[in-house]
């Protein structure tokens, strides 16, 4: 064991040892990328013929990596991307990075690991190390993982799980410099998973089972949705008062502890905050623990479109303008700003909901130029003084940074600011959520 751990030292050193990253999505891609800036060999798998197509075009479809990137290192011959996993019979580290969705309600669907994991184990060689990045519930890596690898008949082969912490579209805390959290199966493990972040990132922080790693994702994300929440829910309640949510909360982050500011919106989406806490409350409802704060927040989280929506037929009532006969322009439809991603936007339920309502919805997104959902088919229209002129009502729902809101202001007769993109403006035309 010593002598291999010194052998795999001297290969990460000397960056010999050769990766897969299974899954090149989000989280998939942009990890591939940095191990192969860094001048590692490695091997991106990815189902989706498209993509790969795209990626071995130099074209990249994730936000968070350039063109310039990618071309780089396909250049150097540093990033091979195809299909077919019998690569990986040559390679040192593969990681885990598929999607890990919800089916029906809130079950936990861990099908596109499993696959993965099938895919891995007819191919891999001896003393390969596995780390799954997915978001998963407590118990995934070593009561499913660990048995499928061993009913494989595998085994010499090391395991471990790290969480992806990534905030796409978040230019300060990026891939390299949130600090990583790693279990295995073994301290063995962990001891070579730590040489190989330690590459590309800059703190690594060891727990003592894969479980503790799980949860840990799981406790931030599940923090997240329910603080947001309970800030929907008081900004739902403080509107009932009269009262500005946005110059409360304002206030109480002068506070210089015990306070952390969240902020209302129009819902919540992506592929991490809507679902992971469910994974967490699934597992608990196993034990026959059933957790009030997730239910309770998914609820409210759910229900933000539909309030968006009677918000929006109130402001128009007292215009005295029908929902029914209101021409609408959604600004943004993102589910979070300055990415490319509509993954379970609540803003396509918005402009589902307005058009079951019979209003005319128009959308503008400088990073989506046509929508297509639900037999919805919308194009994103340009924002001209002549385009503004003919809307009742805007509604800015994605506050992306590309966007110049004084000429939306300007040349706009009613705006439903749900994101406080105005908040240093006072003017009846601006109405905040
Ligand atoms: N998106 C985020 O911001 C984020 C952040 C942290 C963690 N996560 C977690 O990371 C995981 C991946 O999320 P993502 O956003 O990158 O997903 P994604 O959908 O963007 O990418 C996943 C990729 O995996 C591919 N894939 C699916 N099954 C495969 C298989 N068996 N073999 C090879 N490729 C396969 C898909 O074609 C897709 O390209 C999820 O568990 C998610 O919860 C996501």
């Amino acid at each position: 064991m010593n002598n291999f751990l010194e052998e795999f030292k001297r290969r990460v050193s000397q960056h010999q040892i050769k990766i897969a990253v299974i899954g090149l999505g989000y989280v998939g891609l942009p990890l591939a990328i940095e191990f192969a800036k860094k001048g590692f060999l490695v091997f991106g798998i990815d189902l989706d013929k498209d993509r790969v197509k795209g990626l071995k075009r130099k074209i990249s479809y994730i936000t968070d990596v350039s063109n310039a990137d990618l071309r780089k290192v396909i250049e150097k011959n540093k990033f091979l991307v195809g299909t077919n996993f019998s690569v990986l019979d040559q390679i040192d580290v593969v990681f885990i990075c598929v999607p890990t969705p919800l089916k029906r309600k809130y079950y936990p669907d861990i099908s596109f690991i499993k696959e993965a994991i099938k895919n891995i184990s007819g191919n891999i060689k001896e003393h390969t190390l596995i780390i799954l990045e997915s978001t998963t519930y407590p118990g995934t890596t070593e009561e499913v993982i660990l048995p499928m690898l061993k009913k494989k008949g595998l085994k010499d082969f090391y395991l471990c799980f790290s969480p992806e912490r990534i905030d796409p579209g978040n230019k300060r805390f990026t891939l390299t410099n949130i600090p990583k959290i790693v279990a295995g199966i073994d301290e063995f493990s962990v001891s070579l998973a730590t040489l190989v972040y330690k590459t590309i990132i800059d703190k690594v922080i060891p727990v003592s089972s894969c479980r503790v790693a799980e949860m840990v994702k799981l406790l931030e994300n599940t923090f997240r949705l329910v603080n947001i929440a309970m800030i929907d829910e008081l900004a739902m309640m403080a509107k009932k008062m009269n009262i500005d949510i946005w110059e409360v909360i304002g206030a109480a982050k002068t506070k210089p502890f015990g306070f952390m500011p969240f902020y209302p919106g129009p819902g919540v989406g992506g592929h991490c905050i809507p679902k992971d806490p469910l994974y967490l409350y699934w597992k608990a409802k196993k034990l026959g623990f059933n957790s009030c704060f997730i239910r309770l927040a998914s609820r409210i989280i759910n229900r933000m479109p539909k309030y968006i929506v009677e918000r929006l037929d109130e402001i128009l009532k007292e215009k005295d303008l029908s929902l029914d006969k209101a021409k609408i322009l959604i600004m943004g439809v993102t589910y979070k700003k300055d990415i490319k991603d509509l993954r379970k936007s609540p803003v396509l339920d918005i402009i589902e909901i307005l058009k079951n309502k019979g209003a005319s919805v128009f959308y503008h997104d400088p990073l989506i130029p046509y929508l297509k959902f639900n037999h919805i088919n919308l194009r994103s229209i340009d924002l001209k003084k002549t385009n503004l002129a003919k809307f009742d009502c805007t509604v800015i729902t994605t506050d992306h940074t590309n966007i110049d809101y004084d000429f939306l202001l300007k040349n706009s007769s009613l705006i439903f600011d749900t994101r406080n993109v105005y908040k240093d403006i006072k003017t009846d035309k601006v109405i905040r959520l």
